[in-house]
């Protein structure tokens, strides 16, 4: 996800638009870059990292004119670095591009721009949009623009100005979403409320498939058949905190419902044509696969919980011993690493230095790395022979959510991918549970609107608790320890996870009158056992909120509180079964009047020992 500002008036663009860029950070700030037209013609500034350092560097040798546009990049082709930022130019620098979203078929369209004498100097695919209206222009931008809209494919908002068109700018609106604002005499697109919302509160929607060209004296908005159309004008009552956060009150709960999106960003794009798994980034062969005899997967915190289910996905459909262990321990236990080796490191942000130091001890034992991260060109990225990156967008809560998901999908994705490839998992099995995959992020909308008033009534019970137990069995135990960490980190209620076997073994002396249980128990084939340890639990006094599938309505004569939530396999109920969680810790953190995005003590990405 990136963000996009372009303006055109009497104003000064480039002031304009670095602000409006400051308002689009959320979206991605890897790098970030400004093009303006003016009398010396089209100028183009661009730097990698936050968007202060493209400021600053602007500050001392501004740009002057009143047209122009910027972009804020969150990298997907092409890792963070000046060249690979936006915008991006033809050849002679005479046209510039914006761009949000991914062009899926750059690489073909790449080569025949290159046979036709093209040169290329970013990994990008977006500057293949700029050479390809190269190509088709002469001298009309919109008809350029048009044109090679014809040839593109994938999801993207574009704007476009021309040194030869100082008067205009053209935008597109396709699956990625673009806003006109109206200002007096001043024209605005954005990929946001925000970026504009300072200069004018009169927003035009785009709608898919829309194109605008806008110049000093109004705009025109052309519909999918390119005809003229007229959309609704917007007055927009928003504050820029609040558009940023797209009306949610907080970031946490945005990516909490981002969630269905996100798992299929990450999934789709990844798909062949014939529906089946294509991961170009993973060089692992069948050779490679024959050759490991052990997996390790290290993380901290959420990502370790992630691993956790990737390591009983890789233990069932690749057939290998997997361990997982948590980052800051990795190099203090003693582990048998070597070129059979194959380390797997999950990491948000990329950047957590105690995940990035296991991944290099264990590099340098021979292992071969793959990391699982959301950040391109990140620290942990750049250490690993093979990234899969989850295509979730910045999250900024600092409890992590939509990333947790999007890890699950990746190491769905990876241990049906690798068993098909080494052969330990069935052809048949892999296309039902593929197909079960992508029916997913259905049944995580369903249980988001299902369970989010039951999680405000828990909310209420627990918020005075000072102590909180989940409890689990195999997958559901993993998803206890997610939730024991989100609930603990943003409303500080001491909050443990334990087996739900291993309660009579200690822990059950903890249970007392109106200590709050939350059992997870969606597992077929567990569900009787987890039925008794919850009557153990009740007969000391707990107050229990059960968290289970739809058929399991009898669960509600043995627990005070309990939550249904849809149905799928086994190992995509962790999927599922964390939503709950997710909103529980989120409604708790609210109503105890906490920093919800910000918890005490804690930073996004923990980049110390
Ligand atoms: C999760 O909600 C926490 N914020 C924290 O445990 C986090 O998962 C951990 O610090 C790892 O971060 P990373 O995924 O960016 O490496």
């Amino acid at each position: 996800m990136c963000g996009i500002v372009g303006y055109i008036g009497k104003g000064n663009a480039q002031e304009i638009i670095l602000d409006g860029l400051e308002k689009l950070e959320y979206r991605g700030y890897d790098s970030a870059g400004i093009a303006i037209i003016n009398k010396s013609g089209l100028k183009t500034r661009k730097k990698v990292g936050r968007l202060s350092n493209l400021a600053n560097d602007l500050k001392g040798d501004p740009i002057n004119g009143d047209v122009g546009i910027g972009h804020t990049r969150w990298a997907t082709h092409g890792a963070p670095s000046d060249v690979n930022s936006h915008p991006h130019t033809n050849m002679s620098g005479s046209i510039a591009v914006v761009h949000n979203g991914i062009i899926e078929n750059y690489r073909s369209i790449k080569e025949e721009l290159v046979g036709l004498g093209y040169s290329f100097k970013s990994e990008t695919d977006t500057e293949v949009v700029a050479h390809l209206i190269d190509y088709y222009y002469s001298g009309d931008l919109l008809e350029a623009v048009f044109k090679a809209e014809d040839r593109l494919k994938g999801a993207y908002a574009l704007a476009v100005i021309a040194k030869d068109n100082p008067d205009e700018i053209v935008a597109i609106r396709h699956e990625s979403p673009l806003i006109l604002g109206i200002g007096e005499g001043e024209y605005f697109v954005a990929s946001d409320i925000p970026a504009i919302l300072k200069y004018t509160n009169k927003m035009v929607y785009l709608e898919n498939k829309d194109t605008i060209r806008l110049t000093r004296n109004g705009y025109k908005v052309y519909g999918p058949d390119r005809m003229e159309v007229k959309r609704d004008i917007n007055t927009i009552m928003w504050d820029v905190e609040a558009a940023s956060k797209e009306g949610f009150e907080h970031f946490m709960l945005k990516e909490i419902y981002q969630q269905p999106k996100a798992i299929d960003e990450t999934l789709f794009r990844r798909l062949d044509d014939d529906g089946n798994i294509y991961l170009e980034n993973i060089k692992i062969t069948k050779e490679d696969l024959n050759n490991i005899d052990r997996i390790y997967i290290v993380g901290c915190g959420t990502a370790y919980h992630a691993g956790l289910i990737g390591r009983y996905l890789f233990q069932t459909f690749l057939k290998v011993n997997t361990i997982t262990d948590i980052a800051s321990e990795f190099r203090y236990n003693e582990h048998y690493i070597d070129e059979r080796t194959l380390v797997v490191v999950v990491s948000q942000s990329g950047e957590t230095l105690d995940t990035l130091t296991a991944l290099k001890d264990a590099r340098e034992k021979g292992a071969r790395i793959l990391s699982i991260t959301n950040v391109v060109g990140s620290s942990v990225s750049r250490e690993s022979n093979d990234v899969f990156y989850t295509w979730a967008g910045p999250e900024i809560a600092v409890a992590s959510t939509k990333a947790y998901t999007t890890q699950l999908v990746a190491f769905y994705m990876l241990a049906l991918h690798f068993g098909r490839l080494k052969g330990t998992l069935e052809d048949e099995c892999y296309d039902e549970i593929l197909e079960e995959l992508k029916g997913l992020s259905q049944k995580v909308q369903l249980t988001l609107e299902s369970v989010n008033e039951s999680s405000k009534e828990v909310a209420n019970k627990i918020k005075d608790n000072h102590s909180l137990f989940y409890l689990g069995r195999g997958l559901d135990y993993n998803t206890a320890l997610e939730g024991a960490l989100k609930l603990k980190e943003i409303s500080y209620i001491h909050t443990e996870a334990f087996p739900a076997g291993e309660l009579k073994h200690g822990t059950i002396a903890l249970i007392e009158e109106g200590t709050p249980v939350i059992a997870i128990a969606t597992q077929q084939g567990l569900y009787d056992k987890m039925v008794s340890n919850i009557k153990e639990v009740k007969a000391r006094g707990a107050f229990v909120i059960g968290v289970t599938r739809h058929r399991n309505r009898d669960l509600e004569q043995v627990c005070d509180y309990t939550i249904f939530i849809e149905e799928s396999f086994n190992i995509f109920m962790p999927l599922l079964s964390v939503i709950f969680p997710q909103l529980l810790s989120y409604h708790t953190s609210l109503i105890k009047g906490n920093d919800v995005d910000k918890p005490r003590n804690l930073a996004k990405s923990v980049t110390v020992e």
